[in-house]
């Protein structure tokens, strides 16, 4: 900021004795006195007072002249503080309209209109003028102490207001670096916020996995051994039926020899309340039907135990996940052939560190809700991949269903299925949730009911973290 104080006046009067008058005043007075003010401490000892600097007086004897002063002084990065001018001056404009002027070029400059008489009303001047906070009255004849006095007062208002623009204006700027800190700190805040509740809502289903693990680790032992030896009697059953079966047709055709008809009417009312011809047929069948659940119930226990474990035993390797999404497409292309075109998009992945099976069985999973999502007419499955920076990418889309927006947060909950009790066990995504967060990836999905879903597995190349 510059501190020195700015003293520079320009004097508008058509009458050169004025300027001289004024140059007295303001530039001989002056110097007289701080000469006078030297001579007196140097007599009495006393400190020099501290006079004001020296007025710089410029003149201008029209207004046009007085406007150019203005420009220039501007221009040049001198302002006036102050003008004094003269209201009545006949050649050219007038003292209003001069002032008009010099506040169009330097709203700054501090204004004494002086008249001795004049053409408008004061009223009048000060309705054109209407910034009056910058205009004082001088009237003519004046006295020298005035003339002294307003040009003292005048400049250092000017100094004053100077000074006060620039600290508002220094002040904005701080308000405005504040009001952008505190933005971006809010910024950060929003966004460290929405990664916690995305922490949380992870550790939360980390949580339930666990805990449902456990649950589906125990439930799985106890079917497990009664399911193991139900299955090996049934073996064993089947067998002794079949002997049975044997036996009982070769009594049939001896029945035929027996002499006593009284035997065989009872043997053959006892085979007709029996219904022994439908029961040969019917019990084939239900020892079909028993095996298939049996086979379901098994299929199950192995989803539950696969689910809990997650399969400790195998080794992280290096493995190609295209490879692997094909191999899994050889297991289901049949299932999938009847109800929807595959069409592969492959971005030629790297290999990545991870347990090839268990990811094999997340595609074998989404891959098997895709197609089931698929129902009313044919539709189309997509497997796209690709690679980001340190991960890789999968992922499958289907023309299906949809998911609704309420249930989409529950699809990855355990046990959580919306389909027919026999087709669904609402292990497959949680399993796959699983899967993918021991390998330290990320499974999100998209959904929109009518159009279909894509679910999207993103997993880092390398597995940096020692694992436990
Ligand atoms: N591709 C999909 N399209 C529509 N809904 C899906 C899809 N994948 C999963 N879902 C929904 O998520 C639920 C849970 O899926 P999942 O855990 O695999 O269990 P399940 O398939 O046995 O029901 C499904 O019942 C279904 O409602
Ligand atoms: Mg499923």
């Amino acid at each position: 900021m510059n501190t020195l104080p700015n003293r520079r006046i320009l004097l508008i009067d058509d009458t050169p004795s004025i300027h001289e008058d004024f140059r007295k005043i303001l530039l001989f007075d002056t110097q007289a006195e701080a000469e006078l003010d030297a001579v007196e401490a140097a007599l009495f000892g006393q400190e020099v007072k501290a006079s004001a600097a020296p007025f710089e007086l410029d003149s201008a004897y029209r207004g046009q002249e007085g406007l150019a002063m203005v420009c220039e002084s501007t221009a040049h990065n001198r302002p006036y503080a102050m003008a004094f001018v003269d209201m009545r001056m006949p050649l050219g404009w007038d003292g209003v309209e001069t002032i008009e002027r010099l506040w169009q070029e330097d709203p700054r400059l501090q204004i004494v209109i002086c008249t001795a008489y004049s053409d408008y009303s004061w009223e009048e001047v000060l309705d054109r003028l209407d910034t009056r906070d910058r205009l004082l009255i001088l009237k003519k004849p004046f006295d020298n102490i005035e003339v002294c006095q307003l040009a003292n007062a005048l400049t250092v208002k000017w100094h004053m207001t100077q000074q006060a623009t620039l600290q508002m204006s220094e002040l904005e700027e701080k308000v405005q670096e504040r009001t952008l800190e505190i933005k971006r700190t809010s910024d950060a805040l929003q966004v460290e916020i929405v990664e916690r509740k995305q922490l949380e809502s992870q550790l939360l289903q980390a949580d339930k996995l666990a805990s449902i693990g456990q649950l589906a680790a125990g439930v799985a032992h106890e079917i497990n051994n009664p399911i193991g030896y139900i299955s090996s009697n049934f073996v064993t059953l089947e067998g002794y039926y079949s002997g049975l079966l044997e036996m009982l047709n070769a009594y049939e055709t001896v029945e035929q020899t027996v002499g006593s008809p009284e035997v065989v009417a009872k043997l053959k009312s006892l085979r007709e309340r029996l219904e022994l011809d439908f029961m040969k047929e019917e019990i084939p069948l239900l020892m079909r039907e028993s095996k298939q659940g049996l086979a379901r119930v098994r299929q199950i226990v192995q989803d539950l135990r696969d689910f809990s474990r997650v399969d400790s035993t195998q080794q992280w390797q290096w493995a190609n996940l295209e490879q692997g999404i094909d191999s899994t497409l050889n297991i289901v292309a049949s299932e999938i052939k009847y109800k929807a075109d595959i069409i592969k998009e492959y971005g030629g992945i790297p290999e990545i560190e991870c347990l090839p099976s268990q990811l094999n069985q997340v595609v074998l999973n989404l891959l098997v809700n895709a197609t089931q999502a698929i129902d009313s007419e044919r539709g189309k499955i997509i497997i796209r991949s690709g690679a980001e920076a340190e991960n890789i990418w999968i992922e499958v889309t289907d023309t299906g269903s949809g998911i609704e927006t309420h249930i989409l947060p529950r699809i990855f909950d355990p046990f959580f299925t919306t389909k027919p009790i026999g087709k669904g066990t609402g292990l497959g995504l949680s399993l796959s949730y699983g899967i993918v967060q021991k390998h330290r990836g990320q499974i999100t999905v998209q959904s929109e009911v009518g159009v279909g879903t894509t679910f999207r597995v993103v997993l880092p190349i390398r597995q940096l973290v020692a694992r436990e």
